[in-house]
C-alpha cells in the first residue's frame, strides 16, 4: 500500500473509511467516575459502560465491523449440522489461513482448553514466545507448566527493535534437551506477544522455530488472534517481504505450523474462534472434544449470524487499508505520547499503546500494583478505560505466591476502526496531564481476590485517599471541565 503524505509535512494516520452508524458515547462528571470506580473495586474490568468515555480495555469484539460483515449476517443458514455458513466459514479459512480442516469453537480460549485438553498432562511443559494469560491458565488446570523464551531484547521498554516477540532460538533446543522432547506437548507461537506491548515475530524466526520442532519431532501451534497485524508489521519491517502482499505473509506464517488457533473477536472483527489444520490426526484428536465442551462441529458455540461475520472478517484481513488502521493510529499515539517524555513501550506494536507503569509509578511498589493504580488513575481524570497488564493479570505460583510481572503495564487498545484522530488526541493530552501529575497517583491492595483469573473478577481499594487528592488537583486544572 502506498503512503499518504500531508502537504504540511505532518506525519498523521488518515482513516481510510466513513463512519455510517454511530453510537452515542457519555463523559460523565468526575464525581461520578470517582463512585464508578469505587463501585468497580478499581478494577476496570468491572467498570459499566455507562460511566466510560473512550473504551479502550480491549480490542476483543470490539473492533468495528464492515457493511459486508453485517449484511453477511442477514444470510445465515440456520441449522445444527451442515449449515452452508459453517462452509462458508471453511471456504474463507482455507482462502486466507491457509488450512484444510477447521473446527470452529466459541472464542479464543475455548481453543486453548481443547488444545490442552487434548495434548497436556501432569509433567507436560509447553515453551512459548510469551504466555498469555488464558492460554498459561488452560495449561496450568492440566497440570502442565509454561517456559517464556524470548530474547533480551524483548523486556527492553525504549527499544528500535522491529521483532521483540521473537522465539529464543538456542534457548528453545536448550529447553527441549533438558525436558525430554517427549514432554514436550507442543510448543506455542503467539502472533504479536499481547502481554508484552503487541510486539510481532518474524518469518524468519517462525522458520527456525520450525527446524527446532522438526528436529525434536514436537507439534508447532500457532495463536493467530493478532496474526493480521503481525503480517502487517512483518510487511513493514522484515526485508524479503518488503513490497509483497498481505496474503502471501500470512501463508507463509500458517503454514509452517501444525496447528493454527484463534479468537474471532480479534483477527476478524467478529466473534467466536476456530482451531485449523493440514493434518487429519491432529483433527482426529481434537474433533471430540468440540461437541463436549462447544457444541456441533459446524457451529462450534458461535451464533451463525457470526459465523457468516467471521467469514466475511477473514477475507478483510488481508485488506491492507483496513489491517493498516489500528497499528498506524497506536503508532501516532505512541510517538505523541513518548515525544512529551510518557515512557512508552517503543517500537509501537499491534492491538494498543503501552505506557510503563513502573517508570510512571516509579513511586509505587509492584506489590501495590503500579499498573492497576495507572489504569484506575487515568479512568478517574478522563473517562478513558485501559487495562491493566502487569502483576494483577499474572497468576499466583503453585504455593499461592504473588508471582511479579516482567513489565508493568496499562494497555490503551486502539480497536480497529472505532476511534478518530480528535479521540485519540484526547487520550494524548489526559496521559499528559497524569504523567505530569504522576506523583499523585497512589497503590492498590486486595480486598477480593479469586483464584483463578483473578484480574477479571476480582476487588481492590486505593491504599489511602489519593483519588480524592488527584481529584482536587484535576478540578483545579480544568475547572469545570469534564
Ligand atoms: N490469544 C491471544 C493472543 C489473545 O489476545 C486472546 C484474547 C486470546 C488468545 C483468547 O481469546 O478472548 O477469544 O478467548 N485477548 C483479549 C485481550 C481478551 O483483551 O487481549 P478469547
Amino acid at each position: 500500500m502506498q503512503e499518504i503524505k500531508f502537504y504540511s509535512g505532518e506525519n498523521i494516520p488518515l482513516e481510510l473509511h466513513k463512519v455510517r452508524i454511530v453510537q452515542k458515547l457519555n463523559l460523565v462528571p468526575i464525581e461520578r467516575r470517582l463512585e464508578a470506580l469505587y463501585e468497580g473495586g478499581f478494577n476496570t474490568f468491572r467498570l459499566s459502560t455507562k460511566d466510560v468515555f473512550l473504551d479502550m480495555l480491549t480490542d476483543s469484539g470490539t473492533n468495528a465491523m464492515s457493511d459486508n460483515q453485517l449484511a453477511a449476517m442477514m444470510q445465515g443458514d440456520d441449522a445444527y449440522a451442515g449449515s452452508q455458513s459453517f462452509y462458508r466459514l471453511e471456504k474463507a479459512v482455507q482462502d486466507v489461513l491457509g488450512k484444510k480442516y477447521l473446527l470452529p469453537v466459541h472464542q479464543g480460549r475455548a481453543a486453548e482448553n481443547i488444545i490442552a485438553l487434548a495434548y497436556v498432562k501432569k509433567g507436560s511443559l509447553v515453551p512459548m514466545n510469551y504466555h498469555f494469560t488464558t492460554a498459561m491458565a488452560h495449561i496450568t488446570d492440566k497440570g502442565g507448566q509454561i517456559v517464556e523464551l524470548l530474547y533480551p531484547e524483548a523486556y527492553v521498554i525504549n527499544s528500535d527493535h522491529p521483532f521483540k516477540g521473537n522465539m529464543n532460538i538456542e534457548k528453545l533446543e536448550e529447553v527441549i534437551k533438558r525436558h525430554g522432547a517427549a514432554n514436550i506437548p507442543f510448543i506455542r507461537m503467539e502472533a504479536s506477544t499481547n502481554l508484552i506491548g503487541g510486539q510481532p515475530f518474524s518469518v524468519q524466526n517462525l522458520r527456525d522455530v520450525r527446524a527446532i520442532a522438526d528436529k525434536f519431532g514436537i507439534r508447532l501451534v500457532l495463536d493467530c488472534s493478532l496474526l493480521g497485524e503481525n503480517a502487517y508489521l512483518v510487511l513493514k519491517r522484515e526485508e524479503e517481504f518488503k513490497g509483497s502482499d498481505m496474503k502471501t505473509v500470512i501463508h507463509a506464517m500458517t503454514s509452517l505450523a501444525d496447528l493454527c488457533y484463534f479468537s474471532a473477536r480479534k483477527i476478524s472483527s467478529s466473534r467466536g474462534g476456530g482451531m485449523c489444520t493440514d493434518r487429519p490426526e491432529i483433527i482426529k484428536e481434537l474433533e471430540a472434544l468440540v461437541p463436549l465442551y462447544e457444541g456441533f462441529t459446524t457451529y462450534g458455540g458461535i451464533s451463525i449470524r457470526e459465523i457468516e461475520a467471521m467469514a466475511v472478517g477473514l477475507y478483510e484481513t488481508l485488506d491492507e487499508t483496513m489491517i493498516c488502521q489500528s497499528p498506524s493510529f497506536i503508532k501516532y499515539l505512541v510517538d505523541s505520547l513518548d515525544a512529551k517524555g510518557v515512557p512508552m513501550i517503543k517500537p509501537a506494536g499491534v492491538l494498543g499503546a503501552h505506557v510503563d507503569a513502573m517508570q510512571v509509578c516509579a513511586h509505587i511498589p509492584q506489590t501495590e500494583y503500579p499498573a492497576g493504580a495507572l489504569a484506575a488513575a487515568l479512568f478517574l481524570i478522563s473517562g478513558i478505560r485501559g487495562m491493566e497488564r502487569g502483576s494483577i493479570s499474572n497468576q499466583r505460583d503453585e504455593e499461592g505466591n504473588e508471582t511479579y510481572a516482567d513489565m508493568e503495564l496499562l494497555r490503551l487498545a486502539v480497536p480497529r476502526r472505532v476511534f478518530t484522530l480528535s479521540q485519540i488526541k484526547y487520550v494524548e493530552d489526559r496521559m499528559n496531564w497524569l504523567y505530569d501529575n504522576r506523583e499523585l497517583i497512589g497503590g492498590l491492595r486486595f480486598v477480593y481476590e479469586p483464584p483463578v483469573l483473578r484480574f477479571f473478577m476480582g476487588g481492590l481499594e486505593p491504599t489511602s485517599d489519593w483519588p480524592q487528592k488527584l481529584m482536587a488537583k484535576f478540578k483545579a486544572d480544568f475547572g469545570e471541565s469534564l
